[in-house]
């Protein structure tokens, strides 16, 4: 029986299943990081072994910009810390400070073929971004990984593009260095958004294909974790989508009153209902599924029968909103304003995580390199 369906993984701190995930450093997380993954990851604390880090070397993939990467991957582990994460509970660290990742990406990228990256809905994403082309679904609505009619000639336009523009060879094989991020710390839940489901199924795909092609039973199947609910998807406020920051519809947990105030009242919305009990429109859907992440379910309620007998007014609507929002965000705001300029407790912090990080990466990576024949004279 491979160890991953046991009740505990010997691995784990105290036998503990273990938790891992990451978020890029890209810039400032915004509410769709925060409950899509990192209130999740503080929840997980207690119960799990849980290590969490800055995917740096992600961030190359899109923002490969030497002044701003450091300053990013500062910001996103003052935003962990901010947001109730304990260092001492958790392994914290930065995906660079552990090479052993990026040996086994080497070599587990030999198990990966291109046409299965390629059909990945975020390289296609990534990719369309990369090259100015503006036609095509976005990244998460599209199929399972399994599904190989929805490419939309992406592979040939990539192939053939005659333009200056690039699609580099990371953002292609970026699912391989999550699943090794992944597989590296055997890990059982990965506690990430709707959007990386299509990476954890590859993850999964990857380590079934290096178990049958090594006749192991090396590698368990990590799964996401959702305390009993679907992944949540969190909406933007102008009237369409996710939130993201590409799409310029976030709200950040760094913004400050005024900025979230102005943000929230100018959501879209529509004319208003006109007839009782009428069918709800994207926009005010969204704001509704914003509510039930941040209001009690009493306000909930209370706007949407103001809605089902057309009494509702927008504006109040939106106050409330922003009210209940800034009593997540603001106490977070202040935590990461304090901690972010705080070199010495944020190098000290990653420097444990680091350590501990590096020791499960390193037994893996031996482990790795042993099953597939690699071997020291
Ligand atoms: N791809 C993830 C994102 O964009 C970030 C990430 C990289 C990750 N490696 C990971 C998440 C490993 C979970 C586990 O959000």
């Amino acid at each position: 029986m491979s160890e991953k369906t046991k009740e505990v993984n010997p691995r784990g701190r105290d036998g503990k299943k273990i938790v891992l995930s990451g978020i890029r450093a890209t810039g400032n997380l915004h509410l769709g990081n925060y409950y899509g993954a990192l209130s999740k990851f503080v929840r997980m604390q207690d119960d799990y072994d849980c290590r969490y880090f800055v995917a740096d070397l992600h961030a190359l993939t899109t923002h490969p910009d030497p002044k701003m990467l450091h300053e990013n991957v500062k910001q996103i582990l003052a935003e962990y810390l901010a947001a109730g994460l304990d260092p001492d509970k958790n392994t914290i660290y930065v995906q660079s400070d552990v090479p052993e990742i990026s040996e086994m990406y080497l070599l587990m990228n030999m198990h990966v073929g291109i046409g299965e990256l390629m059909r990945t809905a975020s390289f296609k994403d990534k990719a369309r971004k990369a090259l100015g082309i503006t036609s095509g679904k976005p990244a998460g609505e599209e199929g399972s990984v399994e599904d190989e009619n929805d490419d939309e000639g992406i592979e040939k336009q990539i192939i053939g593009n005659q333009t200056n523009q690039r699609v580099n060879a990371g953002l292609l094989t970026y699912p391989t260095l999550m699943a090794v991020d992944i597989l590296i710390h055997h890990a059982d839940f990965v506690p990430v958004g709707k959007d990386q489901e299509q990476h954890l199924e590859l993850t999964r795909r990857f380590a079934r294909r290096f178990n049958s092609f090594y006749k192991t039973d090396y590698f368990g199947e990590p799964v996401n974790f959702n305390f009993g609910g679907h992944a949540v998807k969190v909406p933007g406020l102008d009237g369409s989508g996710k939130m993201g920051k590409s799409e310029g519809n976030c709200i950040y947990l760094i913004d400050d009153e005024k900025t979230l105030r102005k943000k929230v009242m100018r959501a879209v919305t529509d004319e208003g209902p006109k007839t009782p009990n009428q069918e709800v429109s994207e926009p005010i859907k969204n704001l509704f599924t914003l509510m039930e992440l941040v209001s009690t379910p009493d306000t909930l309620e209370h706007f949407k029968n103001a809605y089902a007998d057309c009494s509702i007014r927008y504006g109040d609507l939106k106050k409330q909103l922003a009210e209940d929002i800034l009593k997540t965000t603001l106490p977070i705001r202040d935590r990461i304003l304090d901690i972010r300029d705080n070199d010495e407790y944020l190098s000290r912090v990653v420097r444990q995580g680091q350590e501990r990080a590096r020791e499960a990466a390193a037994k893996t990576l031996r482990e790795v390199r042993e099953i597939m024949g690699i071997k020291h004279f």
